[in-house]
């Protein structure tokens, strides 16, 4: 895709945007891995003269001073302890850094999931949408572990290099042979491994969405006896992940045994060059002892700034992984002033909207008025677009054309709090989270027991409620899947009333209760809340509860009127009520 060098740049502009968000524990991460590499250089020059100064002098019989073999002691303590020091502040601030940098990444990315659109979420799989929030954070910050450290090696190699050379140049000069090697085998793994790595990381998303769907449907899964296939669909997908992992393995297990073997070579050389230096009375034995430890200590920065560069194309692919939900457009932009919205139920004007999913249009040119406080019923055939009324009428959508009016406001110019305080839409199926019946209408909204239990009581739920085993604190399954359906409604319906909705749209909410119940709850809202309502159903008894009803056909209003009106004047509204009265009436 990119070539190795580009590969690198980016890795570099990568890492330097996580410094930025979080510099100060990077920077102590850095002091510490510095003090490291002082102290690691200090103690090869103690040992060289550890070697010159005590050791030897107490071989070959002149002998040593106490005070001498103490200092010794001494220096080689005094440099382990700021060794010590430097190891413990490193660790713990570069993992300290890169917690805070995946945490920031996380929260961003939850963050702009929260402002896109609906449109977006029904165009993104699950799993895929959850990979991101995961498997990308941890692979794109993953590389900042040893960043703080591979850092002050590079120090650690000027300091290193420079007591090489001022050692013995000839010594020296052998040891940089094998730095272009490094080099060379570097570059080449990197070109090598971009694409797996991309791969991996577009297979986990994969292999996330086949897991989410399959237990997402479980209940279809196990009522059509799929659990063979869909455990083959997941293998199939696991196997593709496996595949694009060996490859990535297989390349790094080529990779690092070279980038260290190298290295060794050179002490191999190095012991012999300098073996003859020695002989030749050029260099003393401490000379060559220090010069190898030297040259040791190199060989592991070297495989350290080895693993960040081998590191780095996978933090890169998952980064831009990431960038592209950060740039995605949200779309919908947020209102520019905040507007007030009068006081009491709202009116609600839609004009000349159209509307539809990408090339296909399912709303035309529709215009309707719902004077405050009154209520609408929108009847129309399955796939009329009644649904995606619904959806712009609380802005999950904006129209492509025309325009929607709350209180005398563009939908648009509202903030979107105000909006959502104002205005309350409840579907077929809203979603209930796993937890009690009491938070799953309070959303963590600061309400009292008495606002809770007259919502519940307005949606009719208050009875079943009460014959559960612990009343409103009962916990219900995951979705609700311990509430028949009906009952679920229900606890989405007093979720909204709960809120004293200003607007309130049913789409099919109360489809699942009886028609008596549904009744019952209909004719108390009218009664007792003060809103506007839109209320999209299909059964006769409901929709004459209504002031007026709009008649939805072809994209716009083919008619509207009271239902009695409707069903005198219009055959195919007449047709399509009765036949749905029907079929209602199993
Ligand atoms: N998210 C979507 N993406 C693409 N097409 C959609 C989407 N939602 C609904 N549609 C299509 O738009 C049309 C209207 O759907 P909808 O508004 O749900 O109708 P209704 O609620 O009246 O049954 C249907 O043809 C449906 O297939
Ligand atoms: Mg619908």
């Amino acid at each position: 895709m990119s070539d190795n060098g580009s590969v690198a740049l980016r890795g570099l502009r990568v890492l330097g945007s996580y410094v930025r968000m979080h510099p100060w524990p990077f920077g102590l991460a850095v002091t510490g891995a510095s003090l490291y590499s002082f102290a690691t250089v200090a103690s090869t020059i103690v040992l060289g003269r550890v070697t010159d100064k005590v050791l030897l002098p107490a071989f070959d019989g002149s002998g040593v001073s106490s005070t001498t073999i103490a200092l010794g002691a001494l220096a080689i303590v005094g440099v382990a302890v700021v060794h010590a020091l430097g190891v413990v502040s490193r660790r713990f601030f570069a993992g300290l850094t890169a917690a805070r940098v995946s945490k920031t990444l996380r929260t961003r990315v939850i963050d702009r999931y929260r402002v896109l659109p609906l449109a977006y979420h029904q165009s993104q799989p699950t799993g895929e949408l959850l990979a991101h929030a995961e498997a990308d954070v941890e692979a794109a910050t993953e590389v900042l572990h040893p960043v703080p450290f591979s850092m002050a090696v590079i120090l650690l190699v000027v300091l290193a290099t420079a007591a090489l050379f001022l050692t013995d140049l000839v010594l020296a000069t052998v040891g940089a042979l094998v730095l272009p090697f490094l080099a060379w085998l570097n570059r080449n793994y990197s070109a090598r491994v971009e694409a797996p790595a991309e791969r991996v990381q577009a297979r986990i998303g994969d292999v996330s969405n086949v897991a989410h769907e399959s237990i997402d449907g479980a209940l279809v899964v196990k009522t059509l006896g799929r659990e063979r296939a869909e455990v083959d669909r997941l293998a199939r997908s696991a196997e593709a992940l496996r595949i694009e992992r060996v490859e990535v393995g297989r390349l790094r297990a080529g990779f690092f045994p070279a980038f260290n073997a190298v290295p060794v070579v050179g002490i191999v050389v190095l012991l012999a060059v300098g073996s003859w230096r020695v002989s030749t009375g050029a260099i003393t034995i401490g000379v060559l002892v220090q010069f190898i430890a030297l040259f040791q200590l190199l060989t592991f920065p070297m495989q350290l700034i080895g693993f960040v560069l081998s590191e780095l194309p996978r933090a890169v692919v998952s980064r831009d992984r990431l960038e592209a939900v950060f740039s995605t457009e949200p779309g919908m932009p947020p209102a520019a002033e905040s507007l007030t919205l009068p006081s009491g139920p709202l009116d609600l004007s839609v004009r000349s909207v159209t509307a539809g999913y990408g090339d296909v249009k399912v709303l035309d040119d529709l215009s309707f008025e719902v004077p405050a406080g009154s209520s609408v019923a929108i009847v129309g055939a399955t796939g009329a677009g009644k649904s995606t009324l619904a959806q712009l009428l609380l802005r999950l959508a904006d129209p492509d054309a025309g325009s929607i009016r709350l209180g005398g406001h563009d939908l648009r110019h509202l903030a979107s709090d105000d909006l959502r305080a104002a205005a309350a839409l409840v579907f077929q199926d809203s979603f209930l989270f796993r937890s009690s019946i009491r938070e799953n209408i309070t959303l963590g909204a600061d309400m009292d027991e008495a606002r809770v239990r007259r919502a519940a009581a307005l949606a009719r739920a208050g009875q079943f409620i009460d014959r559960l085993p612990k009343g409103l604190d009962t916990v219900v399954g995951e979705r609700g899947v311990t509430l028949s359906g009906g009952q679920r409604q229900r606890v989405a319906l007093a979720r909204a009333l709960a809120r004293d909705p200003r607007l309130l749209v049913l789409d099919d909410a109360t489809s699942a209760v009886d028609p008596t119940v549904e009744a019952e709850i209909l004719t108390g809202l009218r009664r007792e809340l003060d809103t506007t309502l839109v209320l999209i159903a299909y059964r006769t008894s409901t929709i004459s509860l209504a002031d007026r009803v709009l008649f939805m056909d072809g994209g716009r209003i083919a008619a509207t009127g009271t239902h009695a009106e409707l069903l005198a004047r219009e055959p195919a509204y007449a047709a399509m009520v009765q036949a749905y009265e029907r079929r209602g009436a199993r």
